[in-house]
């Protein structure tokens, strides 16, 4: 599998970039002051993530997505590696990533790869989002929010 930037000539892989992010909107503008990572296995797109430089030397992952047919295979874990790598090798000291209260996964997958949690933007997800949004039957209102130092 390989993982590289996309380039600026080449469209953005909305519908997958919208399995992580139901507000095409915040994606849109997330896409327009970060960085897209694409990772791809014999030329197919098999994940994505971007890169948001949020403060001085603070590097947020603020969309990380796998095809779902390829879930469960350890490409999730490989791109927030990657994730890792990248922004320590672009000299930033921190990267945060923010997950729903109800995103279960998710939140092991993050604590797997040395993330600890920070803090909790409470409302969150009632505040940034119109429609209401249940995982593994809990309704998604705080944001969790998780750092590393790099
Ligand atoms: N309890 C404990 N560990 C869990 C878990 C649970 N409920 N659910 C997942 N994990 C662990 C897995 O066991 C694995 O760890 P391991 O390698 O130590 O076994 C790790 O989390 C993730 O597995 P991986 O196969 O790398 O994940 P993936 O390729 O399926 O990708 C996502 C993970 C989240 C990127 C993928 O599910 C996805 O695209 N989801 C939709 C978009 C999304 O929600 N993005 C994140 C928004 S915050």
């Amino acid at each position: 599998m390989e993982i590289r930037r996309l380039s600026i000539d080449e469209e953005p892989p909305m519908d997958l970039l919208l399995l992580a992010d139901p507000s095409r909107n915040i994606v849109v503008e997330y896409l327009k002051s970060g960085e897209c990572f694409i990772a791809e296995s014999d030329n197919q797109l098999v994940g994505v993530y971007v890169l948001l430089p949020t403060r001085p030397q603070t590097v947020e992952i603020v969309n990380i997505a796998v095809v779902e047919e390829h879930h469960g295979k350890g490409i999730g874990k490989f791109l927030v590696k990657n994730a890792i790598k990248t922004a320590k090798k672009n000299g930033y000291k921190t990267i945060e990533i923010g997950t729903g209260n109800s995103s279960i996964g998710q939140l092991a997958l993050y604590q797997k790869c040395g993330f600890r949690i920070t803090g909790v933007d409470i409302d969150f997800f009632v505040r940034h989002y119109q429609e209401e949004i249940f995982e593994n039957g809990i309704q998604c209102r705080d944001m969790i929010r998780l750092s590393q130092d790099l």
